[in-house]
């Protein structure tokens, strides 16, 4: 893939996420609707910037008629993630996709590895193919229940200076630093911290979407604190999600918020266990 790619690559993923919506659509959820401008101006920054820190784990596949499909991936150090993937519909179960993953897995080199994986037949599938084990992911979603709001202390937002510790963090908890992604994500969400050197950890928030992107804490009492923050500047409809049976402390807290529990896809690892207390970030992991 190369940075000419993107326009065409950030098509080819909105038309093949909206199908996989539509097709995994449960009764009573609104019709899945196309990114908005933003959104597919956003993917494209994300996957610029992916380019840009490991080239090497990025991949199109291209045909007669254009991008067929593509395989974002990322080494921190020690660990693979792969940060999104997939197939034009109507080139989908013809061997694409296993192409596109088998030269991910060979940047990966044998690295443990994580990623957030849809429920879509074709997407499990080739991950069980590829030796990953499927963990099952909880979401919630709903408005918060203000008066639930606890008296939340010994936070603050987060700056550069924090993410040398939030490295280490990372590394207990899921074998390598963010690296490069802290520096990214401080560029366009809200990061909130515990410095507690005892009990550390940090929540990035998407204020523009009211919901936690990816958190990660040392114990899963500084987790609930962090959660409970991101719930708190979450005014209408939020999500909490990639919610591991490992981290029901989220689940307590979004239900003490009133948020409705249900289940969606699934985090893929292989060498490793889902990590906790932590909530994953489907693109940086
Ligand atoms: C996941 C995805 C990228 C795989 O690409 P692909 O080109 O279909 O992959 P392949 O054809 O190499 O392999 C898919 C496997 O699942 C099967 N499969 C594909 N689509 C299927 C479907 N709708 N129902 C049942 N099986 C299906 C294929 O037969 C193949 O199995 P096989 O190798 O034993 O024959 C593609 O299906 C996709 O884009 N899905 C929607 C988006 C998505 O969910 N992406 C993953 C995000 S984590």
């Amino acid at each position: 893939m190369s940075q000419d790619d993107l326009p065409a690559a950030e098509r080819v993923s909105a038309v093949t996420f909206l199908d996989a919506d539509r097709l995994g659509r449960r009764v009573g959820e609104p019709e899945p609707e196309p990114p908005s401008a933003a959104v597919s101006q956003r993917w494209i920054d994300r996957m610029g910037f992916f380019l840009t820190a490991d080239p090497e784990g990025c991949w199109v596949a291209e045909d007669a008629r254009g991008i067929a499909g593509f395989a974002i991936s990322q080494n921190r150090g020690p660990l693979w993630y792969l940060a999104t993937y997939g197939v034009l519909p109507d080139r989908q179960g013809k061997g694409i996709g296993r192409r596109l993953m088998d030269a991910a897995l060979a940047h990966a080199g044998g690295r443990p590895g994580l990623f957030s994986a849809t429920a879509h037949p074709g997407a499990t599938r080739r991950y069980r193919l590829a030796g990953f084990t499927l963990h099952p992911q909880m979401r919630m979603v709903g408005r918060v229940d203000r008066s639930a709001l606890p008296a939340v202390r010994g936070l603050r937002d987060g700056r550069d200076g924090d993410l040398e510790w939030m490295d280490d963090l990372d590394r207990s908890l899921r074998g390598a630093g963010h690296g490069p992604d802290h520096r990214y994500m401080l560029g366009s969400l809200r990061l909130v911290v515990c410095d507690d050197r005892g009990r550390p950890g940090y929540v990035y928030i998407d204020d523009d979407a009211g919901r936690p992107v990816l958190l990660a804490a040392a114990h899963p009492e500084t987790a609930r604190l962090l959660l409970w923050e991101a719930l708190a500047s979450a005014d209408g409809e939020t999500l909490v999600n990639c919610i591991t049976t490992a981290n029901h402390w989220a689940v307590d807290a979004g239900l003490a918020a009133r948020l409705h529990l249900d289940q969606e896809g699934f985090l893929a690892v292989r060498g490793m266990i889902p990590p906790a207390p932590y909530l994953a970030s489907g693109h940086f992991l």
